[in-house]
């Protein structure tokens, strides 16, 4: 028998025994009939089912970390522990305990009044949540790092405009508030109490970390992967099979603290598998050793997905054309695949059979990533039909260390170009050890037109996915090598 499912609603204490595999949304909108929420595509892409979901940051302090997330795509056994907001717990009552009818506007929702930013309504909650989300979240707030919080919304009527000027004078309004002046030196305590002062969340806010610390701590996964479907952010799984999850037993691996780990160790660092984008981003190790790896994320989905999808669920769903997967083989990763008693390490490249076929037995979980560090360049390349928030058509990484003009270590890979995300042996190999110019370059892409096998379908035909790979690992290398490859050549 499963156990119930402990957390905080707002301010409301909940116990439920529904199945773990049971959307919050689904739980929010037909067992709580709090409606505020929306349903539309339920993939992921519309940001009108948004949440905030709030935990537990640092052992042992009643510090909460809130995220925005997707709540079409959230279990509700994820959440044991945690603080579910919705909409409906966003705005404080007006006037004492007997007006709970009526609520006073947050200052979000003031300036999406002032500023026309709403015409049928229907996705206000969604861009409401993002953006006080954003407001709890973040040490330092910008329009630009505001605008991005949204990217996630989509809004088929009012348009944007007015949206981006409600969030400026919105930002003007409470950093106005801040007892600092701004919020960037804010410890988070003292933001979330000027936040509360300046009635963007209400006061009860202040009393969630006490309350998360007296909830039972999540219980520690002993279950085998092999009796049970793991579940790490769900942003595939529950896209790809919702009603059938239903039907299973369900193994949730993100409160599992050593999937969370992060190390330095013989050279190498390793990742907990169950570290998410959004941490990922965050880390101050991979900020130090490769800034630009961060600098690629934000080509990954939105916000709300990125603070759930994790670095073990986008390697383990294996699509061809998944964009961590790919930067991760041009850095060399190691897998750690745990069963009950040993960890096995298993080069990534070697992870992909076929078509989502892996090298994983019944019973091994992906614990971690080890990543080499070694002195070198990175550089990632996306082709989608929309810049952001898009799959790609056609993605592509390099790693590389160069002295002089000569190549001593090169690792290229590519998504959508074969069944599997590809490390390109043939190209790398064909460049390694050589001094780069225009002729030698060309001969590589050659030989990488050999090694890919891409299929036509709707992100393109199979002669447009040669082309798009050709110029996404041309673009690596005018990057490595700015004076060396001659762009009129190849114009
Ligand atoms: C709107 C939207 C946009 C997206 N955009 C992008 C994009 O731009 N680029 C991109 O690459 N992806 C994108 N994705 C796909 C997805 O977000 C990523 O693949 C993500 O990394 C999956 O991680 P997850 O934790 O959500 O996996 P889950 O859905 O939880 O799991 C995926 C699979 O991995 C297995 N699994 C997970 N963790 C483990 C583990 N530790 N051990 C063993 N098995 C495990 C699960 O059983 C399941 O089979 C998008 C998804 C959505 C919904
Ligand atoms: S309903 Fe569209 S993102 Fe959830
Ligand atoms: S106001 Fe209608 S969808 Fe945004």
């Amino acid at each position: 028998m499963e156990q119930p499912i402990r957390f905080i609603l707002n301010d409301e204490s909940i116990e439920t025994d529904l199945h773990g595999g049971t959307v919050v949304l689904d739980f929010l909108r037909r067992h709580r009939r709090l409606t505020g929420t929306k349903e539309s595509c339920r993939e992921g892409d519309c940001g009108a089912c948004a949440v905030l979901l709030g935990e537990l940051a640092v052992d042992g302090q009643a510090i909460v970390q809130y995220r925005v997330v997707n709540s079409c795509l959230l279990p509700l056994g994820d959440i044991q522990g945690k603080h579910l907001v919705s909409i409906e717990g966003i705005n404080p009552p007006r006037g004492g305990e007997d007006a709970v009818d009526t609520v006073a506007l947050t200052p979000v929702q003031s300036q999406l009044v002032v500023h026309g930013a709403i015409q049928c309504g229907f996705c206000t909650p969604g861009f409401v949540v993002s953006l006080t989300g954003y407001l709890l979240g973040q040490r330092q707030w910008s329009f630009e790092g505001a605008v991005d919080a949204v990217a996630g919304n989509i809004c088929r009527c009012t348009g944007y405009a007015s949206i981006k000027r409600a969030i400026v004078d919105l930002l003007e309004q409470v950093t106005g508030s801040s007892r600092s002046g701004s919020s960037a030196d804010a410890a988070d305590r003292g933001r979330l109490e000027t936040l509360v002062a300046c009635g963007v969340v209400p006061a009860y806010f202040l009393t969630i970390g006490e309350r998360l610390r007296t909830l039972e701590a999540p219980q520690r996964q002993r279950r085998r992967p092999a009796d049970y479907t793991v579940v790490a952010g769900g942003t595939d799984l529950f896209v790809q099979k919702a009603e059938q999850l239903m039907e299973e037993s369900l193994s949730f691996v993100s409160g599992v603290s050593e999937l969370r780990q992060v190390r330095e160790e013989s050279d190498r660092l390793y990742l907990g598998a169950g570290i998410s984008m959004a941490e990922v981003k965050e880390l101050p190790e991979l900020r130090k050793r490769l800034p630009q790896l961060a600098d690629a994320l934000p080509l990954i989905a939105s916000a709300p997905i990125r603070n759930r999808a994790t670095l073990g669920g986008n390697i383990v769903n294996a699509s061809p054309i998944a964009d961590f997967t790919v930067m991760l083989l041009a850095l060399g990763a190691v897998l750690g695949l745990k069963n009950e008693k040993t960890v096995r390490e298993l080069s990534l490249q070697r992870f992909f059979r076929g078509y989502k076929q892996l090298d994983m037995e019944p019973g091994e979980r992906l614990e971690w990533i080890a990543l080499p560090l070694e002195e070198g360049n990175f550089s990632f390349e996306k082709v989608s039909r929309r810049r952001y928030l898009d799959i790609a058509s056609v993605n592509s990484a390099a790693w590389i260390c160069h002295r002089h003009g000569r190549i001593e270590k090169l690792r290229l890979a590519a998504g959508g170009v074969a069944p599997i995300p590809l490390y390109l042996a043939q190209g790398s190999a064909c460049l390694e050890g050589q001094e780069l110019g225009d002729e030698l370059l060309e001969q590589a892409l050659d030989r990488v037109q050999e090694e890919i096998s891409p299929i036509s379908d709707v992100r393109g035909s199979e002669r447009y996915k040669r082309l798009l790979l050709r110029q996404l690992l041309l673009a690596h290398f005018i990057k490595f090598f700015p004076k060396r490859i001659h762009a009129e050549v190849w114009a």
